[in-house]
């Protein structure tokens, strides 16, 4: 079983150009967050897998005042995330995993984004689904970000995403990335996102978002 992805050396130092090449739309994708989020009363989210910081500094930056849990299990991106918001006194980053955050702590908003796709199917993309559940409120909102495909379309998936990819990315790169994303990430389609959010206690998820094999989901806490 595979639920753990270590994000180290240049991978981690290496994590925000990365996602200016790979993630086409991640930059709009995070802008959602805080806005998708804002008429929940009590403002105490929990970001899972938070990374260097990218979705706090969003919720941060946003006129709404949020109480904000970061959780990762990378130590190189968790410092990279404290350097960012070292100034914000409402952030809390914890390095570990949601297990390690108590149980009868309850949030009332949380995020996954770009974690579940290195979790196998065979148990940990559930069991990490039903770990942020059972931190939440009845009724608290959860948004997902993940790659999802047709696995019978696997192959043409793969060549939209590397059609919208920007310009001047080195071919044989572009090649290394598709393979592994075939071969070594493990990719569900919208239907099994759908099974796993409910078998985890949440209701149907909505998309909300797409760029190419990105998409972005949000629900809620049953
Ligand atoms: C691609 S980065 C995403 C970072 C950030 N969420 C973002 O959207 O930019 C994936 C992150 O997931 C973390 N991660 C890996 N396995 C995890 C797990 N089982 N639970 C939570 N986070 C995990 C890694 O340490 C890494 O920082």
């Amino acid at each position: 079983m595979k639920n753990v992805e270590l994000f180290q050396n240049e991978r981690a130092t290496g994590y925000n150009q990365f996602v200016e090449k790979w993630i086409t739309n991640y930059h709009y994708f995070l802008d959602c967050l805080p806005r998708l989020l804002k008429e929940i009363k009590k403002k105490d989210l929990l970001v899972v897998g938070c990374g260097t910081g990218n979705e706090i500094e969003r919720f941060v930056q946003a006129p709404e005042h949020w109480k904000i849990t970061g959780i990762d299990p990378s130590p190189e991106m968790i410092i990279q995330a404290r350097e960012k918001l070292k100034h914000y006194e409402n952030v809390t980053l914890t390095e570990g995993l949601v297990t390690d955050l108590p149980i009868d702590t309850k949030y009332n908003a949380a995020t996954l984004s770009l974690v579940l796709h290195f979790l196998d199917d065979n148990g940990s993309k559930l069991n990490l689904l039903k770990d942020i559940a059972e931190r939440l409120e009845p009724g608290a909102t959860f948004v997902l970000l993940d790659i999802t495909v047709d696995k019978t379309q696997i192959r043409q998936n793969l060549e939209i995403y590397r059609l919208l990819l920007p310009e001047g990315l080195d071919k044989e790169e572009i090649s290394k990335r598709l393979h592994r994303m075939e071969n070594e990430l493990h990719l569900v389609s919208e239907e099994r996102i759908t099974e796993l959010c409910t078998a985890a206690g949440f209701e149907k998820p909505l998309r909300f978002f797409q760029s190419s094999i990105y998409m972005g989901w949000i629900t809620k806490k049953k």
